[in-house]
């Protein structure tokens, strides 16, 4: 097998965090560069040769609208760059399932892409980056890695960008996958993968287009149609409901969002709850609303703005979209 050329492209998050102490309770997020990170993952003896570029060096509740553009034109050029065999982004844990999703929507699945994040900074005692980014170094280079899309790496479990979501505000394991919890498990030198590769074609499912703002509507018990009607009150083009239960919400509300729909916004109802399937049911037909089955309201945001990006506002049509595997 010969080397795989490995492009890095660095966002920041805790996999380049510091605290300066190895005890500290708070830290920053993106503090080394990637040459730096690097040199120090040389000393691995990773069989991978790696080309680094930083395109942000911030925590991931800072990604934002231009940072996800330079990301996607970097990726799309190295998919046609006979130089790069695979990618991988080192990203922050906090929305690494929405900018997975949002380019695995967005770009064929040719080469290898691998995002992956750490739980602890660098100089804390258990840090995780590096043997999360050996992990990422290994799915990247595998050559039944195309064909998955974009791919997740946290410990010892890769998961699909269509099914990771981070469950865990600090445990070292993270992040769950559903409805498929892991498609691999990876150690640096094995990985066993479960299943074969599900993307045949090599064209991405949606073009990357500027997003528009779409609200997640957040339902509690005794929401009235007021509460809801202020938060939508500048006529957003698609909204996402985290519903209740099954993406349940007050009549009033409902009411308020069926008005929303007929002017022609995209709306989708998804689950407040940790995981668990959004089906449609026959009132949505009359309702103009779209279920969003196993995606939770912050990857369900990511596809309603890009369908809406992309001119598909018929609730019809995009349901296709939200019940792909
Ligand atoms: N603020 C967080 C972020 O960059 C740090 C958490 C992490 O990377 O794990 O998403």
């Amino acid at each position: 097998m010969t080397t795989p050329r490995i492009l890095v492209l660095a966002t920041g998050g805790t996999i380049a965090g510091q605290a300066g102490d190895a005890m500290r309770a708070d830290y920053r997020p993106g503090q080394i560069g990637i040459e730096t990170y690097l040199e120090q993952a040389s000393v691995l003896g990773i069989a991978a040769e790696f080309t680094g570029r930083q395109i942000a060096n911030i925590g991931s509740e800072d990604i934002d609208a231009s940072i996800w553009s330079r990301l996607h034109a970097e990726i799309d050029l190295a998919m046609r760059d006979d130089s790069v065999d695979a990618v991988i982004v080192t990203h922050g844990t906090d929305t690494a399932e929405e900018t997975a999703f949002l380019l695995d929507l967005t770009l064929p699945s040719t080469k290898p892409v691998v995002l992956v994040g750490a739980m602890r900074p660098a100089d804390a005692v258990g840090y995780d980056g590096m043997r999360n980014f050996a992990n990422a170094a290994r799915v990247a280079g595998d050559a039944e890695a195309p064909g998955r899309g974009v791919l997740v790496v946290m410990g010892d479990r890769v998961h699909s960008a269509r099914d990771v979501r981070k469950a865990e505000t600090r445990a070292t394991e993270a992040f769950r996958g559903f409805p498929r919890e892991s498609v691999a498990i990876v150690t640096p030198s094995r990985l066993d993968w479960f299943g074969a590769p599900w993307r045949v074609d090599d064209t991405a499912s949606l073009r990357f287009l500027p997003l528009p703002e779409v609200p997640i509507l957040a339902i509690y018990a005794g929401m009235s149609a007021a509460a809801a009607s202020r938060q939508l009150s500048d006529d957003p083009a698609g909204i996402v409901v985290s519903g209740v239960g099954e993406g349940n919400m007050p009549d009033p509300v409902r009411q308020v969002l069926v008005q929303h729909a007929r002017r022609g916004a995209l709306v989708v109802r998804a689950s407040r709850t940790d995981q668990g399937l959004v089906d449609p049911v026959p009132d949505d037909l009359e309702d103009g609303f779209v279920a969003a089955r196993a995606l939770g309201p912050p990857k369900a945001r990511v596809l309603t703005a890009l369908l809406v990006a992309n001119g598909i506002s018929d609730p019809a049509k995009a349901q296709r979209y939200f019940d792909e595997r």
